[in-house]
This record gives structure tokens, sequence and C-alpha cells, in this order.
């Protein structure tokens, strides 16, 4: 987010200049005292021309309000429209109105680059729903649903590394090419080179190993949780898997920490759950002006709930609760819940309602549905992993962890069983050189985001809703 501070340092060297003192939107709204030299660049946001005076609203991005600007009619021209981009400079003042603090007095008014309103999708005052905007990816940030969607991205992508750099995590870049498929799933996309290069590659890989986009960073993690305790990273990820879905993205970002020396399951949750308060709270506080946006016209009971969220400890069932608290619900589902199924989204969101509409931790997952890196429960005869899934609120799945297979003996049979043994033997060295009781978790962005705001489909939580409406940007 733009510092205020920055501007107003700008603003104490420029006072002594006779050049106007160049101010973001932002500030000049903060603006505590008047100035009597400034200038504004942003958007024309409204124009309303009256016969003694003109009101225009201009907008730059640097927050949810725009700034009136009030001039004399003279100063009108053809140009200056809805859409257009404008330099405004004149006296900031403190505005007469009681909704405004302060507003700019223009003397002169320059349009930058003109705005076809005719053609120009966006129309003055009107609140575009987010179906509609979603068919302009390359126009739909200068409207304000998607303006206060991508200040807040932004702010919980800071609150979230400020989370982990304040708890002692060192962040890693993990890789983005890889060769190994983490959650083996098989939803991978697999790398190759173009055109001319490619019949070289047919016979011998680029990489000399066949390579994938990564679908997790867990197990580099992993390597570096061996040395540094306690890791975080937060990346793209990429997953071949159903894109028409209301919570699935070919392309997302997934937050994953990774804990050594950890004693139980319940060290990873408690991270997960403080995680998910600290940034949800430093969100609203950074904010509020954009999230009450969302919680006002997109969905207005989430107020409520991340209320409830933030001052209530998380629920925690076992996947055998679960199961049996699903085959004893009044609703027909589309899946039967049978033990050794996976959840599916209906199943998870009935949970989640049935718990009092509070996020639901999910422990101890049947050993054949999860991947071969979760640590065996040796228990029986229902067999089960030392896995978690928290759930929420109109979402299900946000955030999957468990405590990792640190004995070398029960991975190595796993993995051979897999066939699998020679590829992660790498994986399995960490086991025999210092190996301790470790797990972490994924966390995905988008859902993250979903959440806090109560946006139904995921597309409309990302900037560019790409490969949507043939639209290649
Ligand atoms: O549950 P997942 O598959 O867990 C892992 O990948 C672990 N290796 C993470 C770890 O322990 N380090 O994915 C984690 C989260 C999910 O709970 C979900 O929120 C999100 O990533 N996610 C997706 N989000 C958007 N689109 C998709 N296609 C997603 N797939 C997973
Ligand atoms: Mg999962």
């Amino acid at each position: 987010m733009l510092g205020a501070r920055g501007g107003w340092q700008a603003l104490r060297r420029c006072s002594s200049l006779p050049r106007a003192v160049r101010l973001r939107v932002r500030e000049a709204l903060g603006a505590r005292q008047p100035v009597d030299e400034v200038k504004v660049q942003g958007w024309v946001r409204s124009v309303r021309s009256q016969k003694e005076v003109l009101f225009l609203h201009i907008n730059d991005g640097s927050s949810l309000e725009s700034l009136q600007v009030v001039a004399d009619p003279s100063l009108e021209n053809r140009d200056l429209t809805f859409g257009s981009a404008v330099e405004v400079q004149g006296k900031l003042v403190k505005s007469p109105h009681k909704r405004q603090n302060m507003e700019l007095k223009a003397e002169s008014i320059r349009v930058v680059g003109p705005c076809d309103t005719w053609s120009f999708p966006l129309k003055m005052k009107e609140r575009h729903p987010l179906e509609y905007v979603r068919q302009f990816p390359h126009l739909r940030c200068r409207n304000n649903t998607l303006g206060s969607l991508l200040r807040i991205r932004s702010e919980a992508t800071a609150a979230i590394h400020s989370f982990f750099q304040d708890n002692g995590y060192v962040h890693i870049h993990t890789p983005i090419i890889t060769s190994n498929d983490c959650e083996g799933a098989g939803e991978l996309f697999h790398i190759e080179t173009s055109n001319e290069a490619r019949e070289s590659a047919e016979k011998t890989h680029f990489f000399n190993v066949p390579a994938f986009l990564t679908v997790s960073g867990q197990l580099h993690l992993e390597v570096m949780a061996g040395a540094f305790t306690h890791v975080f990273t937060f990346g793209p990820t990429f997953r071949a898997e159903n894109s028409q879905s209301r919570r699935h993205l070919a392309e997302f970002y997934m937050v994953e920490a990774e804990l050594s020396f950890i004693e139980s399951l319940q060290d990873v949750v408690q991270v997960m759950e403080d995680l998910l308060k600290t940034a949800t709270s430093t969100v609203l506080s950074k904010c509020p002006h954009d999230v009450e946006l969302f919680h006002k016209y997109i969905r207005p009971a989430q107020k409520d709930r991340l209320e409830q969220m933030l001052k209530n400890k998380f629920v925690t069932i076992s996947y055998n609760e679960a199961v049996e608290i699903l085959k004893q619900a009044s609703q027909t589902f589309t899946f039967k819940p049978e033990w050794g199924c996976d959840l599916q989204t209906e199943h998870e969101k009935y949970l989640v309602k049935h718990c009092g509409d509070v996020p639901v931790f999910v422990i101890n997952y049947p050993y054949d549905l999860k991947p071969f890196y979760m640590r065996d429960n040796e228990d029986g005869p229902q067999h089960t992993v030392a896995a978690v899934d928290l759930l929420v609120p109109g979402i299900g799945e946000l955030c999957g962890g468990s405590l990792r297979e640190e004995r070398l003996p029960f991975l190595k049979s796993r993995l051979q069983r897999l066939g699998l043994a020679d590829a992660y033997q790498w994986y399995l060295d960490l086991r025999k050189f210092g190996s301790v009781p470790h797990g972490g978790f994924g966390m995905g962005f988008e859902r993250y985001l979903q959440y806090i705001l109560g946006v139904d489909n995921i597309k409309d939580v990302i900037p560019f809703p790409r490969f949507s409406h043939s639209c290649l940007l």
C-alpha cells in the first residue's frame, strides 16, 4: 500500500519550491491542513457540470475513495469525461462537506489521456456485477470492487509474510519448475520446449528428467526445515484440474509452512489458526473501507462470520467423527458419506454448518486417501495418517497439512510399494541424516481471499482471470 510518509516527505522537501507538490489521492484525502500548490493525477470517476461549478472525482488506485475536485466551468473541455486520465493542479482545501475531509480547488485541468465513454465498458456511477466486469480482464481493475480486491490482496500478502517473519520463519523461494509430484495426484503441467528445440528434446528431456510446474513447495521446504527449523514459502502453484469450478484455478498462490521439532499435529494446527486470525485482523485494520465494500455489497453476513472466527477457538473433529456426523445428517448428499471416501465440498460445507459456522479442523484421515509423505498413525482397524484439513464457512477446504513421516523404515516401505523409492532417494536421505519430527501445511491464498471477503467465484479474486472469455492476457 502507498506509504503516506513518502508523500509527506516529498511535500516537505518540495515546500520551498514554486513547483506544485504531487500527491496521491490517498495522501490528499488524509491531509491535515490545506496545501497551496498541489498536483493530483488519476482517472475521472465522475463529472458533474453545474452552471456555476464543475465537480470531478479522481481516483488513482491509492484508495477506494476518490478525491473531489471543484473547478470553474470554464475549465471544462470535451475530453474531460468519465474514464479519462487527468492531471489537476490547484489548492488542497478543507471540504465544506461532512463526508469528505479535503477537496481540490482546481486551477488547471489537463486531460492526459481521453477515454471514449461510448465504447468504454464501465459506466459512470454504475455498480457493475462481478460477472459483468469479468468479461473485461484488461479494464476491470478500474472498477471499485476489483480496485478494493487488489489492494486487499496486496495487504494480505504483506500480512502473511509479516506473520511468518515475526515468528522466526525463514522465507524460501522454492522452485517453480521441478521433477517431483508432491501430491501424487497426477494433476501436473508437463514442461516441454517449443518449436525447433522440441525435436532434440524428444530424445532427451531438456533437464534430463521430466519436468513439471510445481503443485506444492512442500518437499523443498522439508529440505530447508532440516536446517532452519521454521520455513515458509508463498508462491505460484499449478494444478491441471477442473478450472471450471468456483474454487479451483490452474494457477494459484499457495502459502506453505514447515516446522521441525514438533511434538504433535496440534503444533501445526495452532500455526494454521494463528496465521488465519493474525492475517485477517491485519487486513481488517489496514483496509477497512475496501473490506467494507465486500461486506456491504457482496456478502453482508461475512462480517459477522469473521468476527465470530476471530473471537472463538476453531473446532477440531476427527475424520471418523466427521463421517458419523455426515451419516446421521438429514440432508441427502450427491456423494454418500462412507469411511474411506474423500470428503466432498458438500460434506465439508455441511460439517462447517453442523459445528456452528466456524472454521473446523478435520484430523486423522484414512491412510489410503492421503499422499506418501503423511505420518502413519499405526492405528487400526481403520488405518489413518496424521493429516489435517481446515474447513471454513462458504468455501470448504482452505488448508491442508500433516505430520510428515520422519521414520526411515515407514517411508521407505511406503515409497517402495508405490514404486517411487528410486525417484525419492534424496527424500529418504533426509530421514537418514538428522531426521526430526516435523510437519506443515499449505493454504490456498485465493480461497483465503474468497473466505474473508465472501466472494463466490475464485476467478473474482485474481488480478487476471486467465484463459477465460478467449482473452489471453
Ligand atoms: O491440500 P493441498 O493439495 O496440500 C498440499 O499441496 C500440501 N503439499 C501443502 C503442504 O502441506 N505444504 O493444497 C493446499 C491448499 C488447499 O487446501 C486449497 O486451499 C489450495 O491449496 N488449493 C487450490 N486453490 C485453488 N485452486 C486449486 N486448484 C487448488 N488446489 C489446492
Ligand atoms: Mg488438500
